[in-house]
């Protein structure tokens, strides 16, 4: 992992600069991937999406969620979301976080918090993705969807193909709704790969094991050689349109984003808002440092 990767995943993790960012505004050239800190703002570049035929998955930002108050709010913001997909009518689901709404503080609390944003989901009709964090929370976010699936269908995850263990992960979830990612966190050698060959590799495997099982399977990735291996693999073997979707991030690629769709391929944006969008951001730069570009001109600008 390059020093860049290294200084900005610490950026990300610095609670004082994020609680600095709150006060800020949106600022260091975040606006170009963050749609707003608000419902109302993030609502239009939701619409301006659906007009392109491209579709939403919504997140309510919140990093460094210590107490149970906070998760509190944090959950309250996600059930306003939610009613917000109803009231304007989007084509929009939701993406969300578990140590957002608790997790780390106790596992009950945070099961509790997210059965009820599901039910709430299952209400509208909204899916609802968990987010994969880091490898620490990877074994408790399956157990709650497991829990989760008990009684709901409208709820499925996150698989990261830097994992050895993701390719088992994939086969125990052939029937669950996934999305596919290579994977933003950085995690040891000791259960992941390093090598971008090798996790690219892992990745397209992956891939095609979901594209042939029961399960939705949502493909997260700026990748054109990846997306073009795909098309050529659905191709082939006579996937169905309807079996997968494309997703990039909000503010990434955005012609690909709108010429996928063209093209007839399902599409859906992950379009993230709010006042906390400091981590998110410098998780961005980390990973693709040429996006400090954007950071630098914005400053200068200023
Ligand atoms: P990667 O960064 O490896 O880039 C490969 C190549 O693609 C580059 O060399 C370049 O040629 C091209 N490219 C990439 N970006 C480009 C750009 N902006 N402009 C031009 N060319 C570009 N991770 C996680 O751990 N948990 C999660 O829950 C999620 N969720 C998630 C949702 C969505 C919708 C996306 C798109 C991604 C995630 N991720 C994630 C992040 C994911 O794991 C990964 O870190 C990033 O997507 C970066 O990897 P890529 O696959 O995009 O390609």
């Amino acid at each position: 992992m390059g020093v860049t990767k290294n200084f900005f995943i610490g950026l990300s993790k610095n609670q004082a600069l994020n609680s600095a960012a709150k006060k800020w505004g949106l600022k260091l050239g975040a606006g170009k991937v963050v749609a707003g800190t608000d419902i109302k703002s993030m609502m239009q570049s939701v619409k301006e999406l659906n007009a392109n035929g491209i579709s939403a998955t919504i997140d309510s930002l919140g990093e460094f969620v210590h107490t149970e108050e906070e998760a509190t709010k944090a959950k309250e913001a996600i059930l306003k979301t939610l009613e917000a997909i109803q009231i304007y009518g989007v084509n929009a689901h939701m993406s969300v976080k578990l140590t957002q709404i608790g997790l780390d503080i106790d596992t009950a609390f945070c099961l509790k918090n997210i059965q009820e944003i599901v039910a709430a989901a299952a209400n509208y009709d909204i899916f609802i993705n968990l987010d994969m964090e880091d490898y620490d929370h990877l074994q408790q976010t399956l157990d709650i969807l497991k829990t989760l699936l008990q009684e709901y269908e409208n709820v499925g995850t996150v698989i990261q193909a830097y994992l050895f263990r993701s390719e088992k992960d994939v086969e125990n979830l052939q029937n669950v709704r996934l999305r596919l990612v290579k994977g933003a966190y950085k995690e040891s050698a000791e259960v992941s790969y390093q090598e971008k060959k090798e996790i690219d590799e892992n990745y397209l495997k992956l891939i095609k094991i979901h594209l042939q099982a029961p399960g939705y399977t949502s493909i997260a990735t700026h990748d054109h050689h990846i997306i073009e291996q795909v098309k050529a693999f659905v191709k082939e073997k006579n996937i169905s349109l309807d079996r997968f979707e494309f997703q990039m991030l909000y503010g990434f690629r955005s012609e690909m984003q709108k010429d996928l769709a063209k093209e007839g391929f399902s599409f859906t944006t992950y379009v993230p808002f709010g006042k906390d969008w400091y981590a998110y951001y410098m998780r961005r730069l980390a990973e693709r440092p040429q996006n400090i570009n954007l950071a630098l001109k914005s400053m200068i600008s200023k």
